[in-house]
């Protein structure tokens, strides 16, 4: 299979891949990165990588290449493309092409490049074993928590490690402190039990796995400081690791030649090891969410199935029972009907919405629990939007006769958008003005693969609402990460939320 590589807009064979020669990134290692683990295929920790690369983007004044909502799409389809089930993606923005000069261009596009690949881990005899780390002077200029492509300080202490028999080197300041490793971050368990790693005060790199691996530790009751720790502790210390995206939580058992406790990897490095390795990514209160209507909100099969039939025999076509009306209705019309009726399918456009106009609101009936529960999120302060294949105008009166227009900052229909559901367009319209971007934050709620598929097309967590479990095969090709069977469950899971916590 070829491998395929983002670069500036297109996804070009590997081996074709290229950027300018007067790429700022090749030339002054003016550029930044990102490097995301694939796990079963979904990238992880996204949001956390998200907003560090916004952070290095900002340090360093590089503008996005690409408008933040679309990039989880680039990542994703990367993915997708090189089908990597386990493995990483990496991505680098550079400040763009231009003639050789140390000022910054003006009016030059940033660089965009993305790859991704199937990588295992550490290996099995590394865990086991543990590794051993030799320390070497920090050389890296004062602002290691960029993370910049300018590498070479990292890469000649890895080098350096490497030459003598270690796996990593850890870089010590002018104190005699462990600031981190050349490509990890540094952690002692103490003799007081402890869990030591230098503060992410701008003196190291704020490591994903790092912050995630101290959430973990403190929820299990460890005692957790970030604070420096001297070479002379961590020889003394009973427990060592370093943590990173690839290798997670990694024990080390020999700091320059000399064995950390038994020179054995620790209980608790094995144990957050493991959590680590078991533990879905972090699982926050959503900042949005982005419910389908129909039969998610508001039930409507009856309204639905009998529009069809008022279409089909005015066309002397045969009707739909209601097991045909609810495997066959998803697309907006639009996208459906020109298959269904061919060139009539405007007329039949015509007669459905009359049909429907003239039956919908006396069907009209919210879902157990629905109104409720609209209201416990608002006042969890979660943006709601609604993003539906019924026509907006439909839609919106059906919400003002419910008495729910209030609770929504949209309610976005078939043709509002340039697209309709599954394409990402109306959840990008509905989130517009809320000052929240599609992504990991945002949940979206429905009943149907429609729904799964718009919830991944545009980035955001796919959630399913109904009270059916879903049918083999159902969602194989965009599973949800949740099954909630009713409004009440949904309540109950954002108020488990309600502090930011995580599964792990
Ligand atoms: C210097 C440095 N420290 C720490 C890390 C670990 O960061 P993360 O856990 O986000 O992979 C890296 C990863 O590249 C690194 O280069």
């Amino acid at each position: 299979m070829a491998r395929i590589t983002y670069v500036n807009g297109r996804y070009a064979l590997h081996d074709h891949a290229m950027v300018h020669v007067e790429d700022r990134g090749y030339q002054f290692a003016d550029a930044v990165y990102e490097v995301l683990p694939v796990a079963g295929g979904r990238i992880h920790h996204l949001d956390r990588h998200l907003a560090r690369l916004e952070r290095s983007l900002a340090a360093l004044t590089i503008a996005w290449p690409v408008r933040p909502p679309v990039l989880p799409l680039i990542l994703r389809r990367v993915v997708e493309l090189n089908r990597v089930r386990d493995g990483v993606l990496y991505l680098q923005i550079s400040r763009g092409v231009a003639p050789r000069n140390h000022l910054f261009p003006s009016d030059t596009p940033a660089s965009l490049v993305v790859s991704a690949w199937p990588h295992k881990g550490a290996s099995a005899e590394q865990v086991e074993k543990g590794v051993s780390v030799v320390t070497r002077p920090d050389q890296r200029w004062k602002r290691p928590d960029i993370k910049t492509v300018g590498l070479l300080p990292n890469l000649l202490a890895r080098q350096s490690a490497k030459e003598a028999g270690a796996y990593e080197a850890w870089l010590v300041d002018e104190s005699g402190c462990v600031t981190e490793g050349s490509a990890t971050n540094a952690f002692i368990i103490a003799r007081d039990g402890a869990l030591l790693t230098h503060p992410d005060d701008g003196r190291v790199l704020g490591g994903v796995t790092r912050s995630n691996v101290l959430e973990l530790a403190r929820r299990l009751g460890v005692e957790v400081g970030e604070r420096p720790f001297t070479v002379a502790e961590a020889l003394a210390a009973r427990e060592a690791f370093v943590s990173g995206t690839t290798i997670m939580v990694l024990p080390v058992t020999r700091i320059d030649g000399q064995p950390v406790g038994e020179g054995r990897p620790g209980p608790l490095t094995l144990h957050l090891r493991t959590l680590y390795q078991e533990a879905p990514p972090p699982v926050t209160k959503p900042r949005a969410i982005v419910f389908d209507w129909d039969n998610t909100l508001v039930d409507s099969w009856n309204c639905i199935q009998e529009s069809y039939n008022m279409t089909f025999r005015h066309f002397g076509m045969p009707e739909w029972d209601m097991t045909e009306t609810q495997a066959n209705v998803a697309a907006s019309l639009r996208d459906s009907f020109p298959q269904m009726f061919g060139e009539r399918w405007l007329e039949a456009k015509e007669v459905f919405s009359r049909s429907f106009e003239s039956i919908h609101l006396a069907h009209l009936r919210p879902l157990p629990g629905a109104t409720e529960m609209l209201r416990v999120l608002r006042d969890e302060g979660i943006h709601l939007s609604v993003v539906s294949n019924k026509r907006g105008g439909f839609l919106r009166k059906e919400a003002g006769v419910l008495g729910w227009t209030e609770y929504f900052g949209a309610l976005i229909g078939a043709n509002d958008a340039i697209a309709d559901k599954p394409a990402a367009a109306p959840v990008i319209l509905a989130l517009q003005g809320s000052g929240i971007e599609p992504g990991a934050g945002v949940w979206f709620a429905g009943d149907s693969p429609i729904d799964m598929h718009c919830a991944v097309n545009s980035g955001c967590v796919p959630v399913l609402m109904r009270s059916d479990p879903p049918r083999p095969g159902e969602f194989d090709a965009h599973p949800p990460v949740y099954h909630l069977e009713n409004c009440a469950s949904m309540v109950t899971l954002v108020r488990e939320l309600a502090v930011p916590i995580s599964t792990i």
